[in-house]
């Protein structure tokens, strides 16, 4: 039976675990990366677009940024229109400076992969049977299967970066876990399509028919999504009833402006709220979508998973470099504190842009819950206070240091 080693193994190359093995090489820390699929399968994915600048740093710390630098677009700010009636969120000016950057998450997941094919780090790609052995010993282990053959990775750490489907999460006993979930009553439909985006600025569209988004990847590539209820398939939705709906759901003046065109991708993702605590069990770590899945509503899923990258890399750092292996117990807190704020920035502009029909939500009735939550965004929208609120939570919360 072959026989690895290395000081951390990363379970799933998806941008955390890719994130995080680039970081930690960067600190002279070995790690091993396995993932269940094949490369161009884990590129296959389509996700948000939108980085908050912790997310852009680490890029460029990981050596990765070349391309984000030279394509990502900066945006000042973007817009929320109620029934038509537009309001602009000027990031920049309401939070003193900051901004986002617009930048596909497939993107980063191949600009992550890249560099490190470059720097001759080993991926074992379509390894299947992944079980995590001993976390609670001084000598914890993975065994799976690769090309026909059984492998022992013998490590000090191990990290879960394997989504919300992963094995490691179900590693920690249950007695252990609490898990916290919310799923809501529809999901969301989206369109890739190569035609120039109808906005400059992303649009959130609140709605009598539902929710819309208009967002990008580039000046020719846009990304659009409609709130569509979870009895949907996409072979509901033939591109041109699409576009048809989009248009009812913009703003007047955009959807004069809309170029529609085949769809080159048409997904449904329904919207989920979940978090798994603790997020460290022993030599384990849970990171991203492996602890936590929040609906895509201001385009926090990725940026909460590259907060805790940066946590265990100033951890993992921390244990090795100034050989302070107690500290890894620092890892649950600060990573859930910022993870909660995530869930209930994104719960929350879930719950005042979506049309909720007829679906029980909470202990009040949902004709009262949706006046409630209308009510919530116009007070929001009116004062510049509001609108402070709103924007730095979406540019995102300043990362927590170690004590
Ligand atoms: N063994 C090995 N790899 C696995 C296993 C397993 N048993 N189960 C899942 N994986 C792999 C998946 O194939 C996937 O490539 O783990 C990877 C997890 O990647 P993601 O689901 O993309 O999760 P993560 O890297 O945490 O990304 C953060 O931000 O915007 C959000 O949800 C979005 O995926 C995004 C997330
Ligand atoms: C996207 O571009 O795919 C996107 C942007 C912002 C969101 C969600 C998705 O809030």
């Amino acid at each position: 039976m072959p026989t690895l080693n290395t000081q951390v193994a990363i379970i799933g190359a998806g941008p955390s675990g890719l994130l995080l093995g680039q970081l930690l090489t960067k600190q002279g820390i070995s790690n091993i990366i396995l993932e269940r699929v094949s490369g161009e399968y884990v590129l296959g994915r389509i996700r948000a677009g939108i980085l908050e600048q912790g997310l852009v740093d680490l890029m460029r710390e990981a050596g990765a940024s070349e391309r984000m630098d030279k394509e990502g677009e900066a945006h000042d700010g973007f817009e929320i229109a109620v029934n038509g009636k537009r309001t602009h969120i000027n990031l920049q000016e309401l939070t003193g400076g900051k901004t986002v950057m617009c930048y596909g998450q497939t993107e980063i997941t191949r600009d992550l992969m890249a560099a490190r094919e470059k720097a001759r780090l080993q991926t074992y790609y379509e390894a299947s049977d992944v079980e995590l052995q001993n976390v609670k010993s001084d000598s914890p282990s993975v065994s799976f299967q690769y090309q026909g053959e059984t492998y022992q990775l013998a490590c000090d750490y191990i990290v879960g970066c394997d989504g919300y489907h992963g094995v490691s999460r179900k590693t920690i006993p249950e007695h252990v876990r609490t898990e916290f979930e919310r799923v809501y009553p529809f999901g969301w439909l989206g369109l890739l399509s190569d035609t120039p985006p109808v906005a400059e600025e992303l649009i959130y569209c609140k709605s009598e028919r539902g929710f819309a988004l208009a967002s990008r990847r580039s000046t020719t590539r846009s990304r659009y999504y409609l709130q569509v209820p979870l009895t949907d398939s996409v072979e509901d939705w033939s591109d041109d009833a699409f576009w048809d709906e989009l248009k009812m759901r913009l703003p007047n003046e955009s959807a004069a402006k809309l170029v529609t065109g085949p769809s080159l991708e048409k997904s449904i993702a329904p919207l989920r709220s979940f978090v798994c605590e603790p997020m460290q069990y022993g030599k384990l770590f849970l990171v991203g979508d492996a602890a936590h899945i929040v609906p895509p509503t201001g385009a926090k899923g990725l940026n909460l998973a590259a907060s805790d990258v940066a946590t265990l890399t100033k951890i993992l750092t921390r244990v090795y470099c100034d050989n302070d292996p107690a500290c890894i117990e620092q890892y649950s807190a600060i990573a859930l504190r910022r993870v909660w704020h995530g869930e209930r920035f994104s719960w929350w502009l879930s719950s005042m842009l979506h049309n909720f029909g007829e679906t029980a939500v909470s202990e009040i009735d949902n004709k009262t819950f949706e006046r409630f939550m209308s009510s919530e965004l116009e007070y929001y929208l009116a004062n510049e206070e509001g609108l402070k609120v709103i924007a730095n939570q979406y540019v995102g919360l300043p990362y927590e240091e170690l004590y």
